[in-house]
């Protein structure tokens, strides 16, 4: 054999420590802020929704934060996972680039997403809760919730948009194996669901009015608390056992990455790949430049066209004003078949590093996704998910680009999750039924005007001036 078709680790090599990037950024993070206050959020404050251990994570300036033992017992189930090299595709390109992909489809719900949602329900069951609500976009953070507090004897409670509730019963249907309820969203379980339903009965349903009604569900309910997939710190930190591996396994095979990508759709699993990588450059150990190319719809293009501002992560404005690039928390999708890149804002964290000029955006139309997610399954075997297959589309433009220039460039990317539950927008691809949206500019404006008329005083706040 000429080459390494894949790299693996041994189960004690999973990561001991988490990292965190908040006494790395380039200037602080805004903090999230209080409507009513009108000033950072009180951490006490937050206990009503979140356990006090994840608290103290997401406010934590502690690099590196210790993964529990019971929670690295659970990882060994799928970590650490494989990182492949797509030797077929780069074949199939005649690229001089080499392509590594870090595969989180082996997981059992078949994403990253269960590696912060054991760690989540590992911290919520420590301190006593019983049931954690959430909301799921594409189903994959719902399906590893569920996963996750089965494990550790807890319920799930899961709101999931009503497109992707049509679109997809199989997702439903292993929440439901592992003991979940699944709910559509807006559903006539919660107060906001019966307002907007009452409003229009055909509401498609989004992730910020399904994240309303996980909010409410925690609030109104005893031993109930609320479970974010993406966007918070806490979150982002558990996924970097993604980029703690994969800078292992490619120093075992004596490679470092030109380019790190990924998708974003809050931009966990991106985050989770590239800060150890941002580590390494701020530390400097880099020992070559990298780019960080974080790729998104154009349907929802929250990097590429969004504004920056404080806006709420959810519909009702339950949540805390966040730092982000924004489409406007009243946002309603396209309904492309990426559900997991529907949401209207991102994660704080990755809107400074993009501000900052560290991230490179990069928005791709649904069409030009499937063409690129066909041609690696039928290079590399694995169907991915559509939301990779955003970061697949990149990949092999920029491949094609290391061609032309003879460039010998060292790619890495996060396939995180698989697409067997998406054959349906693979038939509608197959078909020529598959539109390729654009978010129309005057869409976005109108929202953010909505929240400055609103809440005028959110233009005044001093921490965006940085
Ligand atoms: C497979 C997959 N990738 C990516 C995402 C987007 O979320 P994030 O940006 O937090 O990784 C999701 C969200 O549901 C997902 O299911």
């Amino acid at each position: 054999m000429d080459m390494y078709r894949k790299v693996l680790l041994s189960e004690e090599e999973i990561p001991k420590f988490w990292y965190n990037i908040l006494p790395d950024l380039p200037k602080p993070l805004p903090p999230p802020i209080d409507p009513e206050t009108k000033e950072p959020v009180n951490p006490k404050k937050l206990e009503t929704i979140f356990p006090r251990a994840l608290i103290k994570q997401e406010m934590s300036t502690e690099r590196w934060i210790p993964i529990p033992e019971e929670v690295r017992e659970i990882y060994t189930y799928w970590r650490p996972t494989p990182l492949y090299r797509a030797v077929r595709l780069e074949k199939f390109l005649k690229t001089p680039a080499r392509i590594y992909y870090k595969y989180e489809g082996v997981s059992p719900p078949g994403s990253h997403k269960p590696n912060t949602a054991v760690a989540q329900a590992y911290y919520n069951m420590k301190e006593g809760v019983e049931v954690l609500t959430t909301e799921t976009g594409a189903g994959q953070w719902g399906s590893a919730l569920a996963f996750a507090t089965n494990i550790f004897g807890m319920k799930a409670r899961i709101y999931m948009v009503k497109t992707s509730y049509e679109q997809k019963p199989y997702r439903r249907i292993m929440m439901e194996v592992w003991g979940a309820e699944v709910l559509p969203s807006p559903s006539n379980k919660t107060r906001f669901g019966r307002m907007v339903l009452e409003k229009d009965p055909d509401n498609p349903g989004s992730l910020g009015i399904a994240i309303s009604e996980a909010i409410e569900d925690a609030l109104t309910h005893e031993n109930v608390k609320y479970s974010l997939g993406s966007v918070l710190n806490h979150v982002l930190i558990h996924q970097t056992v993604q980029g703690l591996e994969a800078k292992k396994q490619l120093e075992l095979i004596d490679e470092y990455p030109d380019i790190v990508a990924g998708c974003v759709g809050g931009g966990s699993s991106f985050s989770g790949l590239f800060w150890p990588f941002y580590y390494d450059v701020v530390s400097g150990k880099a020992p070559k430049n990298i780019r960080f190319v974080a790729t998104e719809p154009t349907a929802c293009p929250t990097m590429t066209r969004g504004i920056y501002t404080y806006d709420f992560g959810d519909t009702a404005k339950l949540t805390p004003l966040l730092p982000m690039y924004t489409l406007g928390s009243d946002f309603i999708p396209p309904p492309i078949h990426a559900g997991g890149l529907r949401y209207h804002g991102d994660a704080p964290t990755l809107c400074l590093l993009l501000k900052e000029g560290f991230i490179e955006p990069k928005a791709y139309d649904q069409i030009s996704v499937f063409e690129a997610a066909t041609l690696f399954a039928r290079t590399e075997g694995i169907i991915p998910a559509p939301e990779p297959s955003h970061t697949i589309k990149f990949v092999i433009e920029e491949a094609l680009r290391a061609k032309e220039e003879n460039e010998e460039k060292v790619i890495l990317f996060n396939l995180c999750g698989h697409g067997y539950f998406d054959l349906k927008a693979y038939q509608e691809y197959f078909e020529g039924n598959l539109k390729p949206y654009y978010y129309p500019e005057e869409k976005i404006r109108e929202s953010i005007e909505r929240i400055f008329k609103e809440y005028p005083w959110i233009s005044n706040l001093p921490y965006l001036k940085i």
